[in-house]
């Protein structure tokens, strides 16, 4: 099979699929026996996988096969009580980041062309909000059949992507396209769906985390901050195509892949990383939850409970964000504002404040949101306005982050990349 670019494109590019939800469809045909390699090779990409199929697809290969592979039950019914309450289809359909239907079959193609919900895996199509690829299987002669063309045809229409098909040998013994594209290639081509190069050639500074700042040996003064959001922006900036290093102060997480992290204790060390880098970076982030005062005087033995109370002397900590901010040149530079009460007045006054491009705002302190949580609601505020974001898990949050940022950057930069300048 010879497939223009596509050899290239799995020569040159890493595949990573980290940190993706894909839900892989698999339908009635001889091909569904590929899709045991699919999973894997998803999965080798980073990739987090669930599986529903069609009944016809059972005839092909066992939903046994494919949980072992994915490692989480199978969606088979929409009727079925155990799977749905362990994650019902509609949920399912909102958790993943993208669909991939391989093989398909061509009824149903045919069926979700027309939009119906008549199983499982097309109620799932039709509720689905992130991207749909569709990897076409079946013999040539239904392939090049006008009714599958203006099947296809409605769905690329309304943004579907079509993965193949390529040509050659036939389970039927004929040769001809309708040969569903082999799973490493769908997965280099479900990885480029992704990798949006809004970013590319861009060097971005991220910080996360809170800092330490030490009272004694034992002991530290921090803000409450679990990283998440920070290791989400860096993750995203990476998917867009830029070069990216992480400033984290102490968290449990492990830095998203091709991602170089910098670990740090104090805002002391935070400040100095950043400033060591800040001239090579084109865009600042910081999400971190810095400690504005540490103790004058960290206690060199540990600080023994004798007196009913006790007193710290504090000084102010270096703010790493207007210290960006107000270099000549600066980076395109991104705040976060975490506030209680009042968030789009604060985080605008800290836009002012700061002399900042963009602040992300959020309001911590609620259930479901902010600190620790794995979901956020932010808000985008810079001088020509404010964006709402809905609620969103933080990886997602992150990469409409970074598209906002993307826009206004190039908006700010043309000459450095004309084509993107326009986007909206
Ligand atoms: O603490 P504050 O609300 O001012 O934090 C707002 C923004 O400033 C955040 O993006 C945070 O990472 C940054 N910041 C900083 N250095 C500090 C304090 C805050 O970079 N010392």
């Amino acid at each position: 099979m010879y497939l223009p670019g596509l050899a290239q494109y799995t020569l040159y590019h890493m595949v990573s699929l980290t940190n993706k939800r894909i839900v892989v469809g698999v339908t009635g045909s001889i091909a569904a026996y590929k899709s045991a390699e699919t999973v894997r090779r998803l999965r080798d990409a980073g990739a987090e996988v669930r599986v529903a199929m069609t009944r016809a697809a059972t005839e092909f290969i066992t939903p046994l096969t494919m949980q072992a592979l994915s490692g989480h039950p199978v969606h088979l019914n929409l009727l079925d009580a155990q799977t749905e309450s362990a994650m019902g289809h509609i949920e399912l359909a909102r958790w993943a980041d993208a669909v991939l239907v391989a093989p398909a079959s061509a009824d149903f193609i045919a069926r979700i062309a027309h939009g119906l919900a008549d199983d499982l895996l097309s109620t799932l199509c039709l509720a689905a909000r992130s991207p749909l690829a569709v990897a076409p299987a079946m013999n040539w002669q239904m392939w090049d059949n006008p009714a599958t063309q203006s099947n296809v045809a409605r769905l690329r229409e309304r943004g579907a992507r079509i993965f193949g098909p390529g040509s050659g040998s036939q389970a039927c013994g004929e040769t001809g396209p309708g040969r569903m594209l082999d799973p490493q290639d769908l997965v280099a081509l479900l990885a480029g769906m992704f990798e949006t190069g809004e970013l590319a050639g861009l060097n971005v500074l991220v910080t996360a985390g809170p800092t330490w700042e030490s009272i004694d040996p034992v002991r530290v003064i921090t803000n409450r901050s679990s990283g998440k959001m920070g290791y989400a922006v860096a993750a995203a900036a990476m998917e867009a195509g830029a070069r990216v290093v992480l400033v984290s102060g102490p968290t449990a997480l492990a830095a998203p892949e091709q991602v170089e992290c910098i670990r740090v204790m104090t805002a002391q060390e935070m400040f100095d990383a950043v400033m060591a880098r800040v001239d090579t970076a084109q865009v600042f982030i910081g999400t971190a939850a810095v400690a504005d005062y540490r103790p004058a005087q960290a206690a060199t033995t540990k600080i023994k409970k004798t007196s009913a109370t006790l007193q710290l002397d504090l000084v102010r900590n270096p703010d790493i964000l207007a210290s960006v901010a107000a270099r000549t040149p600066a980076p395109f530079t991104v705040g976060f504002a975490a506030e209680t009460v009042d968030v789009e007045r604060n985080a605008a006054a800290k836009l002012r404040a700061k002399r900042v491009d963009l602040i992300a705002a959020n309001l911590v302190g609620q259930a479901g949101s902010g600190f620790e949580a794995d979901e956020n609601r932010l808000v985008l505020i810079d001088a020509s306005g404010t964006t709402e974001l809905p609620l969103l898990s933080k990886l997602r949050a992150a990469r409409e982050l970074i598209h906002h940022i993307a826009v206004r950057y190039h908006a700010k930069n043309p000459a450095e990349n004309p084509r993107l300048a326009h986007r909206q």
